[in-house]
């Protein structure tokens, strides 16, 4: 479900396009927002750069859809190295994972995504490989085996996850540098969305960008989402020029309110109110009610619901908020409006 969402901060099959990879920025400069990120990191590239190290370890964390697999690119651009791209669930066996490294050039950038799937015994190979640049190979078996260590050139690992608790301690500490992405504000979205428009080749007005830059979760991917749905609508309905009217028009139609909230969100919310009287109730138990996988539930839809001040996570389960009852224009004791605008 989670899936068809137009909201959904998951990347989708149509993410790996190559419009989407054109939306890409390419350097720190073009990275817009993460701006404490940002200015660290350039510190940190400049340096290394200058001392012709590889960089330190990196651990990229937060919702999806941020820019984490962005920014390790943009990383390996600014430091003038290959990247190789994998992810957690892609390396099946040590062996697979050994291949990988020896064959990175010096000072290389390794990207493993959804690092916290990664499973224990090739998780193993990482440490050695991190922390002294080796690969510890074991030969034979029983009481004759015994260990080979092969030296790697220096290389800088990035791992991104959704939450930093995800990962193992032994592997966390083995990360030089932590690093937590923060949604984006209504700015700098808009700002995206502007480039985007001009890679794409569509005109915007700063109204219509506004508008799409409020219902984009404070999220990238999803503001490069709606913007290509508002386009279709433009060039259909409305002469190819997203102005404010135009983007209001279409977001209506993919039922987004100003904020992006779509059905499933509200559902949850009204589901909170009516079923268990605002809450608490327990994580598993409003997941059900939604058909979604408390993970899905805990990592995708929370964030932004609690970034808005909708819902709050207590000891007891999660509440909605008494803004929820103005956001969705109802009062404890009615049923809800559903007004959209
Ligand atoms: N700071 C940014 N400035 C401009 N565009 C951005 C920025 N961050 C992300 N984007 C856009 O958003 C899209 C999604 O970003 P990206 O794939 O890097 O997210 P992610 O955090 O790796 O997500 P996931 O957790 O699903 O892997 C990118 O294709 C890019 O076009
Ligand atoms: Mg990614």
């Amino acid at each position: 479900m989670e899936e068809e969402r137009i909201v959904s901060a998951q990347r989708q099959s149509e993410d790996d396009s190559q419009v989407e990879i054109g939306l890409r920025p390419r350097s720190l400069n073009e990275y817009i927002g993460q701006e404490k990120i940002k200015e660290k990191m350039a510190i940190y590239i400049k340096a290394a750069l200058d001392r012709s190290e590889s960089l330190d370890h990196v651990l990229l964390y937060g919702p999806p859809g941020l820019g984490k697999t962005t920014l390790a690119h943009i990383i390996a651009n600014e430091l003038g190295v290959n990247i190789r791209v994998t992810a957690g669930p892609a390396i099946e066996r040590p062996g697979d994972l050994a291949a990988i490294l020896t064959n990175l050039g010096q000072g290389d950038v390794l990207f493993i995504d959804e690092i916290h799937r990664l499973n224990r015994s090739v998780e193993e190979i990482l440490y050695p490989a991190m922390e002294d640049n080796a690969l510890d190979i074991i030969i034979g078996k029983g009481p004759g085996a015994r260990t080979l260590r092969l030296d790697l050139p220096p290389f800088t690992m990035i791992g991104a996850t959704v939450r930093a608790g995800l990962l193992t301690s032994p592997l966390r500490d083995r990360f030089g540098v932590v690093d937590r992405l923060e949604f984006y504000n209504p700015a700098e979205l808009e700002l995206i969305v502007t480039r985007s428009a001009r890679i794409l080749n569509v005109k915007i007005e700063n109204e219509g960008a506004a508008i799409i830059a409020c219902a984009s979760r404070g999220t990238p991917r999803v503001a490069n989402r709606i913007l290509k749905r508002v386009r279709d609508y433009a060039q259909v309905k409305a002469d190819n020029v997203i102005t404010g009217a135009v983007a209001e028009e279409a977001l209506k139609m993919l039922q987004l309110d100003q904020k992006g909230l779509d059905e499933i969100d509200r559902r949850l919310l009204i589901a909170l109110i009516e079923k268990f009287e605002g809450g608490p109730v327990g994580l598993d138990t409003l997941a059900a009610c939604i058909s979604e996988e408390p993970e899905t539930l805990e990592d995708v839809y929370e964030p932004y619901l609690m970034q808005l001040g909708l819902l709050k996570r207590t000891a007891r389960g999660r509440m909605v908020t008494s803004e929820v009852y103005t956001y969705l224009n109802i009062t404890p004791t009615d049923g809800p409006q559903q007004k959209l605008w």
